[in-house]
């Protein structure tokens, strides 16, 4: 199944360097069931890693300073000194590196020369988190090849703050954690306070998640993710003025938002209200899971949907009207937007013997509505970022 993608890395590997790879690695998307925007607003999540991959081809140089990455899919590659102090540069995709670099040098961490090929079955501005996959794949692989001593957790968090510091997209940490620490057919909850996580069976007897992908490509440094979490503290810095005592989004009501709408006013109060219901349906998805209940699982999703995009507002049209003809359609359980929004992909929880109807219906639907080809995504549920072993393929 990875094969041609770790053929293809491979290939690009040897053109660039003129010599063989000594690793792979694969690096894994996410979808999220439930839970959206709530990552760096106190709740849980419920992603899971899918076989969608960014595959790194590296080799370690021990007589050289340099670190060479080369980006197949975009024809791109840069170098820099392992051992200088690092800053953001213009070539955007390099700054998830580089930040990943400067996080461990902040760590007290040293790392060597390196060659590194990579290429990506993840699309790229989907909501599919290819940029965790890229960070996080990045310390992971300096983590093993260095023996560097850190933690999964830790993994996670360096990709983060890379992302903060060197990219400006001030994100959670649920694309990291689902990258780090996903499991083959398992669905993890993840308490994004504490950082503790869970995994149930993905158990959808008779249903599919299916992914439509609007083609309509975002990046969270100009899509309004970042004006989201300044809404969100501003409504939280007024909740605390009056009531010291809640210190997080998982203590507050609707009641106490109605309360102090007034003083919020309607964007920061809608904001709000979104994320004290997102926060109760993640506890009722996990319930549905669990009693493998997919048909409320279903409704949560969609009832997920509408506070997106009419509370929290970043869906856009071309993803509203795929959540609303989906909706339409007989055999499906829930839809709605996945991932940060502003285009990327909706999520869809289809009976099984009706999905591929379902999606060839919506495409052209689609197509027709916004002369878009949008792209379908029957993904599977797999491991979190590993080493794939050179005896473990055929090329
Ligand atoms: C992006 C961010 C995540 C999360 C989602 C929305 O994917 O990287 O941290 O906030 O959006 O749930």
């Amino acid at each position: 199944m990875h094969n041609p993608l770790i053929n293809h890395t491979c290939k690009a590997f040897q053109s660039a360097f003129q010599s063989e790879p000594e690793h792979f690695f694969l690096s894994p998307g996410r979808i999220n069931i439930l839970g959206e925007h709530v990552d760096y607003n106190d709740g849980f999540v419920l992603p899971a890693a899918i076989d969608k991959y960014i595959c790194f081809a590296v080799k370690k140089k021990q007589d050289t300073e340099t670190c060479t990455l080369v980006a197949i899919d975009i024809e791109e590659s840069f170098s820099f000194n392992i051992n200088e102090q690092q800053s953001p540069v213009e070539k955007a995709w390099a700054n998830y590196l580089l930040g990943v670099v400067e996080a461990i040098q902040k760590n007290g961490k040293t790392i060597g020369g390196l060659q590194v090929a990579f290429s990506s079955t993840i699309p790229m501005g989907s909501g599919l988190s290819s940029s965790a996959a890229l960070e996080c794949g990045f310390a992971y692989i300096l983590n093993a090849l260095f023996d560097l001593q850190l933690s999964k957790k830790e993994i996670a968090l360096i990709g983060q703050k890379a992302e903060h510091t060197f990219v400006g997209v001030q994100c959670g940490i649920m694309d990291q954690f689902a990258t780090v620490f996903g499991k083959e057919n398992k669905v993890m909850i993840l308490d994004c306070n504490s950082l503790e996580h869970r995994y149930y069976d993905a158990r959808l007897e008779g249903y599919r998640l299916v992914l439509f992908d609007s083609c309509v490509k975002h990046t969270h440094l100009t899509s309004g993710y970042n004006d989201r979490r300044k809404d969100v503290e501003q409504g939280k810095q007024i909740i605390r003025s009056h009531y010291p005592e809640m210190t997080n989004f998982r203590d507050v009501t609707e009641e106490i938002l109605i309360e102090l709408k007034k003083e919020m006013g309607e964007v920061v109060y809608r904001r709000c209200l979104y994320l004290v219901k997102e926060i109760r349906r993640v506890g009722e998805a996990v319930q549905a899971l669990s009693e493998n209940r997919p048909e409320d699982l279903g409704h949560l999703m969609t009832e997920t949907h509408t506070g997106l995009s009419k509370e929290y507002e970043v869906s856009c049209n071309e993803i509203d009207f795929l959540v609303e003809e989906t909706l339409t359609e007989e055999g499906v359980l829930g839809a709605r937007m996945m991932g940060g929004g502003f285009g990327g992909c909706s999520i869809n929880l289809l009976r099984e013997d009706q999905a591929d109807r379902i999606s060839k219906t919506i495409e052209k639907k689609y197509r027709e509505a916004f002369g878009i080809q949008m792209k379908v995504y029957n993904v599977n549920i797999s491991e979190g970022i590993k080493e794939y072993t050179a005896n473990a393929f055929i090329i």
